[in-house]
């Protein structure tokens, strides 16, 4: 069916409606006026911006919009006669983006979109409506903002079967948490920080509490696998529940903690989780600091292969919304998830009772004798055997902090435990488990 960009005859200017001009939106312009030359010798034909939308026309963008069709209704762009390719940079999955996209495809356009949460949500049906419309349906700034991760896994990596992928996904996270990792701050007085910055959205919600990650590692899983997206079957964790004092012991045990995204396919099914984790202080992921975003992946041919860069931020976002319009102005736009949409299977998904690793775990208990013997003779009741030990005791409220590392367990083993471990009635507070990544 695809790929409809053969019918852009000739060398005619392939024409954008743009709608959207907030960070990335208005980038993006800039992007296409300052390498026009470039893109255009690239593409093999122009590159024209014909058309936009946003809510404030008389807003000084930075950018020359002048012999630009404003319009004030987004959805006008899908039924314009001049524009070939819609680029929907408004964002949310439903309203507006969503029958944007939906009308933009059912009118024949290509739909180039930075929107993760709809393609998460709606991708599987938005790219089948997309290969019969014979139109291209494009989103590689959905994910890790200026790394080209679903290029890379699309059409880099094609010859791979791939096993695993991993990510740090959310800029918002790794800033707060290299930031508490640095200067030994709190959850909160970081997150203050990272909304004055700009960074976290207002409310935080969909940041720190993994779901912007989450939308993100979906549409990995169903390219990376060639299966159809399951928002509903991953397993989401977000950083609230990260303390400086997890900070320090996972530095004293030699590790860093960073908010990963990890999908993997095995002969069971797909497992895909976003949650906080342990990562070894010489690992690569252990390197990525502040906002910057990292892509790990791996495949039977190529092993792995690991990519760090900017993964929000206009510019660097623009930089893979203006890829995709360059791919499809070349005619090279390939299927939304690597395969005609009618091949993505029905994966059987696991849930966290399947994993096992390490783990690290903090008890707050009372400082008496025999605790810590209770604690590691309840944990092998469990099959749960202990690695490593650090205590923290507080003389003042004769309370201390015990942290330890397991060996490789079951899931099931360590929540049984911890459920067993919260009813002691030497423990104050319920046991705070992170899990120690294998990468
Ligand atoms: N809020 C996102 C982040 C922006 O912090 O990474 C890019 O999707």
């Amino acid at each position: 069916m695809l790929r409809a960009m053969i019918q852009i005859e000739g060398n005619k200017p392939l024409r954008l409606g743009i709608a959207g001009l907030g960070t990335v939106g208005a980038a993006t312009c800039k992007v296409i006026a300052d390498n026009q030359d470039l893109l255009s010798a690239r593409a093999g034909r122009a590159i024209e911006v014909v058309a936009v939308s946003a809510r404030d026309k008389s807003k000084d963008r930075g950018v020359d919009l002048s012999g630009v069709d404003f319009c004030d209704d987004a959805l006008a762009l899908a039924r314009h006669p001049d524009v070939d390719c819609v680029v929907e940079l408004i964002g949310g999955d439903a309203g507006v983006a969503r029958q944007l996209v939906e009308q933009a495809i059912a009118n024949g356009k290509h739909v180039v979109s930075a929107n993760k949460a709809l393609v998460a949500k709606h991708g599987a049906a938005l790219s089948a409506a997309a290969d019969t419309a014979g139109v291209a349906f494009l989103f590689e700034a959905a994910v890790a903002g200026g790394i080209p991760i679903l290029k890379t896994i699309r059409e880099g990596l094609a010859a791979n079967r791939f096993t695993q992928f991993a990510g740090i996904l959310n800029g918002t996270c790794n800033f707060i948490l290299t930031a508490m990792e640095r200067e030994g701050r709190d959850f909160d007085d970081v997150l203050a920080e990272a909304q004055e910055r700009g960074y976290a959205e207002t409310p935080p919600d969909l940041d720190v509490d993994g779901w912007d990650a989450a939308h993100k590692l979906a549409i990995v899983t169903g390219l990376a696998f060639g299966v159809k997206l399951k928002m509903d079957a991953m397993h989401v964790e977000g950083i609230r529940r990260i303390a400086a004092q997890d900070m320090q012991f996972a530095d004293e045990f030699g590790y860093r903690i960073r908010h990963l995204g990890i999908t993997k396919q095995s002969e069971a099914g797909v497992m895909q989780a976003v949650y906080p984790a342990f990562v070894k202080q010489d690992s690569a992921f252990a390197g990525v600091q502040r906002v910057l975003n990292a892509t790990y992946v791996e495949g039977d041919a190529i092993g792995s292969l690991f990519m760090m860069g900017p993964g929000a931020g206009g510019a660097a976002t623009a930089s893979s919304v203006v890829m995709d319009v360059v791919d499809l102005a070349a005619g090279r736009a390939a299927p939304s998830f690597g395969v005609a949409s009618e091949k993505l299977k029905e994966a059987a998904f696991l849930d966290m009772t399947s994993h096992s690793g390490a783990y690290y775990l903090r008890l707050h208990v009372k400082d008496e004798d025999g605790v810590l013997a209770d604690v590691t003779g309840l944990l092998r009741e469990h099959s749960i055997g202990v690695e490593r030990v650090l205590q923290d005791a507080d003389e003042a409220t004769q309370t201390a902090q015990i942290a330890l590392i397991t060996h490789l367990e079951k899931e099931v083993d360590i929540q049984a435990a911890i459920a067993a471990l919260n009813q002691a009635d030497y423990s104050i507070n319920d046991v705070h488990m992170v899990r120690v990544a294998a990468i």
